[in-house]
């Protein structure tokens, strides 16, 4: 895998339009004379900020990426957002799955299939999260359920495809708890993520390359990231970023974690 951090910031439900406007010429303004060769920065706004966000940061190295998007292209579903109107935006990446839809909206692992491989056909990095909840977790269940959620997920999808696609482990119970989980055990499930990959394309019957999902399938953690332990999070072998919530909302946390990775 290269060498190549992502911080990718979710700022979920939290902020208005006003504030992700004034966040993102923050974060342009702020990042534009530092060198950030090695980082890809990716701001997850709400729709409705989208278009604004995405003016502001045009001409930086900053990516768009959205928060949710529809497997549809087109039709007769009201409410939904299509990834046709989200590239009009310039939006490159969108996160899928994540447990706060899952367990709000009451996606089902079938939708999330849906819309990797809509996410793909359309030329969006997808940002699946998987990731246990406590009780999972309690119940000794937890590798079970990510294996699954992998698995899942991957139903249908070409192996070819699989240096594009990004896959968070977000374990449900500390997302915004302010406590994270231990980074070996982060590192530990990304190899267990790695595997279920393996065997999703395997019991399709698919020509794969296990060197080639170690070198091209980009994992990441998130829940609870912030500057006391991104840097233990980073220097695992298999966590090759971040997805932040609570520590993204803010210009100074949010700078923070930058200037962190830029040192390591
Ligand atoms: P926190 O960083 O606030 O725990 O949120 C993590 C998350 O859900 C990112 O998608």
């Amino acid at each position: 895998m290269t060498n190549r951090t992502t911080i990718i910031a979710n700022w979920k439900m939290q902020l208005s339009v006003e504030e992700s406007v004034a966040l993102s010429s923050a974060i342009v303004n702020k990042t534009k004379n530092l060198n950030l060769d090695n980082i890809d920065i990716i701001l997850c706004p709400d729709f409705l900020s989208i278009p604004m966000v995405g003016d502001v940061i045009k001409n930086s190295n900053i990516s768009l990426g959205s928060q949710d998007v529809f497997w549809k292209e087109k039709g007769s579903f009201t409410g939904e957002v299509s990834s046709d109107n989200l590239k009009y935006f310039n939006v490159k990446y969108s996160i899928v799955g994540h447990s706060e839809r899952r367990k709000f909206l009451k996606e089902n692992d079938e939708m999330i299939n849906q819309k990797m491989i809509s996410c793909i056909k359309n030329d969006i990095v997808p940002i699946l999260c998987v990731g246990e909840s406590f009780e999972e977790r309690r119940n000794d269940q937890k590798d079970f359920v990510i294996i699954s959620q992998v698995r899942n997920a991957f139903k249908g999808i070409e192996f070819r495809d699989v240096k594009k696609i990004f896959i968070a482990y977000e374990p449900v119970w500390v997302i915004g708890s302010g406590q994270a989980i231990d980074p070996i055990e982060a590192e530990h499930t990304n190899l267990i993520i790695k595997e279920a990959v393996l065997e999703a394309f395997l019991s399709e019957g698919k020509n794969v390359r296990r060197d080639e999902i170690n070198e091209k399938l980009h994992l990441i953690y998130g829940g609870s990231v912030d500057d006391s332990n991104i840097s233990e999070f980073m220097s695992q072998e298999n966590i090759y970023g971040v997805l932040v919530g609570g520590a993204s909302l803010k210009i100074d946390s949010f700078m923070s974690l930058l200037n962190i990775v830029n040192n390591l």
